[in-house]
């Protein structure tokens, strides 16, 4: 068959080398891709934004699916279009993916089936918020309802920062769009857990579980980022707690979808924090976390293109997914002064010495038969082994391995 992923950061090539071990596949396009993608699919020049082009696009080849990864398009309404076209795609509706899109959205659907999260009040207008915040405890969060990068997320330490941060979201909308509604909650504390599901919109089947770093350096210091790298699995989670979430979050989450009359089917991605009361819903995304997606999907051993096929066919339950026992450590390597302005255009060397780790491509292009960095998060340096330390251990190896000007990581994924 013929697949088109839409999109072209890391996630994207992670998916993108989980369709060419598929059998069911025999050309794969991916817009726009990047350098990395570019050696095993055919890179289209369609923004993953410019809806109306990628339909004309997909219709144009008869692809026989579109696999959509990121948020834009999703919140755009491309699998809708996509559909209406007569194409099979993979990913939330407009509707569903509203989960990721708006948290106020997700906040009101959580509290309204009684799914475990923070307490919380949503504001559109600066007065209210600031006396809502006067009745607060500190840290409180401060969130802005739309998309935002990742970016849009504050913990305020005093009523000053908390007041100062409502007005920048309210007032300066620094936030653009995204910040014209914010949602103030509780500071939750407890380590934070990413779970992945595949969903048909009635079954959840959780991936490994995995777990993000955040912020841009060491011990958990600086700016919040997209996400600096990643472990799977990202807990040991005993039967019982596993169990637990299922009853709490997962199911309730994907019934309260379907109740709504905006079923979710995709990927759907559970940002949890393990608090001394129990697993909490911290956010919501509709599609693979990235840089997760590049530390859950190497462990994936059924084909992929049956899970996608299950999801879109609404047939998740009579499926068995496969997972290896194995570990693996995603170390991201960034452009100097990621999140905030960087320089892009910098020549990669040493991706030809890398041989035990995968190297995902995030932000690169081609210039002159040369691969050079295209974007904040440049690469994704991914280690598979059978523990969790030996994986770390060798993807500092093989991170080690590969220059650009100015290249920045972490020196701390995995060790918590
Ligand atoms: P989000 O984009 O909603 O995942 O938030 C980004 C980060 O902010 C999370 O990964 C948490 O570390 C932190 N965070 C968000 N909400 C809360 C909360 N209610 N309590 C404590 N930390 C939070
Ligand atoms: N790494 C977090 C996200 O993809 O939203």
């Amino acid at each position: 068959m013929k697949v088109l992923i839409i999109g072209g950061g890391g996630r994207e090539h992670a998916i993108a080398t989980q369709f060419r071990q598929s059998t069911h596949v025999s050309e794969l396009f991916c817009a726009p891709g990047n350098a990395g993608i570019a050696k095993i699919a055919t890179c289209v020049p369609i923004k993953a934004t410019e809806i109306t082009d990628l339909v004309q696009f997909a219709k144009n080849e008869s692809m026989d699916l579109v696999f959509v990864a990121p948020d834009d398009p999703l919140a755009l309404g491309l699998v809708d279009a996509l559909e209406s076209a007569g194409i099979r795609a993979f990913g939330p509706s407009k509707a569903a993916a509203r989960l990721e899109a708006s948290k106020s959205f997700a906040k009101d659907l959580m509290q309204r089936y009684h799914i475990p999260t923070a307490e919380y009040a949503v504001f559109d207008a600066v007065e209210p918020a600031i006396a809502h915040l006067n009745s607060c405890e500190l840290p409180i969060v401060i969130k802005a309802d739309g998309l935002a990068l990742g970016k849009g997320v504050i913990i305020a330490q005093t009523l000053s920062e908390a007041v100062a941060t409502v007005r920048d979201m309210l007032e300066s909308n620094v936030f653009g769009q995204a910040g014209s509604r914010v949602v103030i909650e509780s500071f939750l504390t407890g380590p934070e857990l990413t779970v992945l599901a595949f969903t048909d919109g009635q079954t959840v089947v959780p991936m490994v579980s995995s777990r993000d770093h955040k912020r841009a350096y060491d011990h958990d210091q600086g700016p919040n980022t997209g996400g600096m790298g990643t472990i799977a699995p990202g807990a040991q989670l005993d039967e019982a707690t596993q169990q637990l979430m299922m009853e709490t979050i997962f199911q309730p989450t994907i019934d309260a979808m379907a109740r709504e009359g905006s079923p979710f089917k995709g990927v759907i991605y559970f940002g949890l924090m393990l608090t001394p009361q129990g697993p909490k819903v911290i956010e919501y995304n509709a599609r693979f976390g990235d840089p997760e997606a590049q530390v859950v999907l190497p462990l994936l051993e059924t084909d992929f293109v049956v899970i996608c096929n299950a999801v879109i066919e609404q047939n998740l339950k009579s499926l068995s997914i496969k997972w290896s026992k194995r570990a693996a450590c995603c170390v991201v390597m960034a452009s100097g002064g990621y999140p905030g302005p960087y320089q892009t255009g910098y020549p990669i060397s040493g991706l030809e010495l890398v041989k035990a780790s995968t190297v995902f491509h995030a932000g690169t292009r081609f210039e002159n038969d040369q691969i050079v960095s295209a974007g904040g998060r440049v690469l994704g340096v991914t280690a598979i082994a059978d523990t969790l330390d030996a994986a770390i251990n060798q993807a500092y190896q093989d991170v080690g391995k590969i220059n650009f000007k100015d290249a920045h990581y972490r020196h701390d994924i995995g060790h918590s």
